[in-house]
């Protein structure tokens, strides 16, 4: 098959960009399949701009930063790491090719590993195919989106470290794996809320359609629809009063 992968690339001003430059001053070769985004940091980078690269038509994403212990900005790179550690969940958990999407150190002066690193990552999208967009995966990709847009997931990035490292109110000190456990949980609760405001933004449900539709559990869609009516984000359609019940965004 005649495929050449389209990636997006994230290239920090102060490491990789240079490291770009540099390859191609040395003549390094390396496949012209991406299309570069200077940022001046790692950190600058919004993880909801992964899913939407990706509903962009693009078949992988390239975030590339100074090493640890080398951004400019002292932390970027560490923010990153947790940024995109995060995004690869939320696309695990929704079974859309987490390894689509990389995150690699690279300084100015390696230009040849800068075209080595592209050559790996083009020639990884290749064996794995294109993306393909279909309906479903164009539905997951934007709650990808909105869960990452949220206040929880971005609150979670923020503080993630500050949980670990600092002692609650009581005076306890939460495990690593207690975190994950929170992390993980709060990815995929705020996924599924995302899929199911989605599905009823264009037209009113009912729980039995909603639950079919995602693969869930009646009594898993219910407990998060309660969440959602109780949270104002979703309604109830006063057209259908008095007969099975269809949710609606709340305006
Ligand atoms: Fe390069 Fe922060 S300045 S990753």
């Amino acid at each position: 098959m005649n495929f050449e992968p389209k990636i997006l690339s994230f290239l920090c001003n102060w490491c990789a960009y240079a490291g770009a430059d540099l390859a191609g001053i040395s003549r390094f070769q390396y496949p012209p399949n991406t299309r570069v985004i200077r940022v001046m940091c790692s950190g600058r980078i919004d993880p909801a701009f992964i899913p939407r690269a990706f509903l962009a038509g693009f078949d992988g994403t390239m975030v590339l930063g100074c090493h640890p212990g080398d951004c400019h900005y002292l932390t970027g790179n560490v923010q990153s790491e947790r940024k995109i550690e995060l995004t690869r969940k939320l696309f695990e958990m929704a079974g859309v090719g987490s390894e689509r999407i990389l995150l690699d150190w690279v300084s100015a002066g390696e230009g040849e590993r800068f075209a080595q690193v592209v050559h790996g990552f083009v020639e990884q999208i290749r064996d794995l195919g294109p993306f393909v967009l279909g309906h479903e995966i164009k539905g997951k990709l934007r709650a990808i989106r909105a869960s990452l847009d949220g206040e929880k997931i971005r609150w979670m990035v923020g503080k993630g470290p500050e949980l670990l490292e600092k002692e609650n109110v009581y005076g306890e000190r939460l495990s690593k794996e207690k975190v994950e456990g929170v992390i993980e949980e709060t990815i995929r609760d705020e996924f599924i809320k995302n899929r199911i405001m989605l599905l009823v933004e264009s037209k009113p449900l009912p729980a039995t359609e909603i639950s079919a539709t995602l693969n869930l559990k009646l009594k898993d869609t219910l407990s998060y629809l309660v969440s959602l009516v109780s949270e104002g984000r979703l309604g109830f359609d006063p057209s259908e009063e008095g007969k099975v019940p269809k949710y609606v965004l709340n305006p």
